[in-house]
């Protein structure tokens, strides 16, 4: 073996570094958004910095992964004491946090929606997603089909691409039994005339539509059996574009599927640990799931940790015995120590109001700027999971390409305030890739929140040029 890192004792320069990228890195687990793509060398609160020490205000912390703020003391320091002192253990065997994070799930679900359940771990999203597919598939008696929403993201591993709405995901190559996509009151883009709540009650009309007669493909009414196992939904849609349903909707929709025994999946990736303004965002909306999947901002981008949680009847050890999933790193200790010390940061401060309060500061901020730039189509936002709709001078057709232009420029690290150079990171999404998805920290400053939207305003003016 020749193994010469004799080259790598100097640190390499970023165009060292993306010639190497472009020789010796798989391109199959990233997105370049921008070219060249943008390195960055260190964190801090609502900041990344690039190898010349720029700060970017980063509006978007790495998918909501990091609701707590980079580089988070409390939090870090948690992780560092826990390398210290059992940094790995197999899964075989337990250790404390492990028990104490489920148990704090587990008490919390039960004290709102009155159900005993479990919670069981895994390391990434996705991975949890496949978990639940076997909890909702063996609940079922081995049914393998779910329904799922347009515009819904769960994950990219074979299981979970089956189950997003986007083919591009699955094209090349193929997939398990794919779901069936059903319309979400999407209602900017939904059919005029309606209003909000008139399109999610059109939605579920529709979806119910499905169990009038066996000729619609799902039910069978001689046997009262669904084909399908479950419904999976993101109660506000993460990557389709930080869409809001409106709060009625899951009620209607809950209905139908309690009707026909359908099983809830709610997946709160994206949308949980407050960054809505509540634990889990299925709670803005009365309805309480059957199975819960969680992931990115329990342990704050920190080592990855996501789990299921699930009514006691769906996974008890009989019906879902030991050994049903395994990972080697699933309930990992520093994983678990530092999701059990978000949990106790999460309950000890009145996250709710200060998400709200901070929400609704930045929601005012995007809808004062749409007043000045008609390209802002729409602004909507449930506590700090905001939207701005990115769209041609008409304020509807989507503008992709302007999105695109912002987008390279906030990366550039070339905006002014006040005398200061800096950039600013922004996530794209929607159905149409037109949609800015803002998921600041949730401990982000309202001077920070001010800054944000001055930036986004010489954003738009310079992208406008062309
Ligand atoms: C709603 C939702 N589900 C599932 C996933 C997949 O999680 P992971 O990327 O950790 O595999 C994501 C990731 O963005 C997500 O937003």
């Amino acid at each position: 073996m020749n193994l010469d890192i004799s080259r790598q004792t100097l640190p390499a320069s970023d165009a060292e570094l993306l010639a190497d990228e472009a020789r010796y890195c798989s391109f199959g687990d990233t997105v370049h958004y921008s070219e060249p793509p943008k390195i960055f060398a260190r964190c801090e609160g609502s900041y990344l910095f690039d190898t010349a020490g720029t700060p970017f205000l980063d509006l978007q912390m790495w998918y909501s992964a990091v609701n707590f703020g980079y580089a988070n003391p409390r939090l870090n320091e948690v992780l560092k004491r826990q390398i210290d002192t059992l940094p790995q253990v197999a899964s075989q065997y337990l250790h404390p946090t492990k028990i104490e994070l489920a148990t704090t799930i587990a008490e919390d679900a039960e004290a709102k929606w009155g159900n005993s359940g479990r919670v069981h771990f895994n390391v990434g999203g996705s991975q949890a997603v496949e978990d639940s597919l076997k909890l909702v598939r063996n609940a079922s008696g081995g049914k393998s089909l779910v329904f799922a929403f347009e515009g819904g993201y769960h994950g990219r591993t074979l299981g979970a691409s089956a189950i997003t709405s986007s083919y591009r995901y699955r094209r090349r190559y193929g997939h398990f039994d794919r779901a069936q996509f059903i319309e979400f009151p999407y209602h900017f883009r939904g059919p005029k005339g309606m209003s909000k709540e008139e399109y999610g009650e059109y939605c579920v009309a529709k979806f119910e539509r499905l169990f009038e007669t066996e000729y619609n493909g799902v039910w069978d009414p001689k046997a009262g059996q669904c084909e399908y196992a479950a419904f999976y939904v993101e109660p506000v849609q993460g990557t389709g574009g930080y869409v809001i349903p409106p709060l009625n909707f899951f009620t209607g929709l809950k209905r139908v599927l309690d009707k026909y025994g359908i099983l809830f999946v709610v997946d709160e990736i994206q949308m949980g640990f407050f960054r809505t303004g509540k634990l889990w965002s299925i709670e803005h909306f009365g309805v309480k799931p059957d199975v819960l999947v969680f992931g990115k901002a329990l342990t704050n981008g920190l080592n990855p940790l996501a789990g299921v949680w699930a009514r006691e009847e769906l996974i008890n050890p009989t019906v879902f015995p030991p050994g049903s999933t395994h990972s080697t790193f699933a309930s990992n200790p520093l994983g678990t120590a530092v999701g059990l010390e978000t949990m106790k940061m999460l309950a000890e401060t009145d996250y709710a109001t200060m998400v709200a309060r901070k929400g609704a500061h930045f929601l005012a901020g995007l809808r004062n700027l749409r007043q000045r730039h008609p390209e802002i189509g729409d602004v909507d936002g449930l506590g700090l999971a905001l939207r701005a709709e990115i769209c041609e001078a008409d304020g509807f057709t989507p503008n992709r390409k302007l999105l695109d232009r912002m987008v390279d420029i906030g990366l550039a690290g070339e905006l002014e305030d006040n005398g200061k150079r800096l950039g600013l990171v922004l996530d794209v999404g929607g159905y149409y890739k037109n949609v800015i998805t803002f998921a600041p920290s949730l401990h982000i400053s309202s001077e920070e929140i001010d800054l944000g939207i001055r930036l986004l305003d010489q954003l738009l003016t310079r992208a406008k040029r062309g």
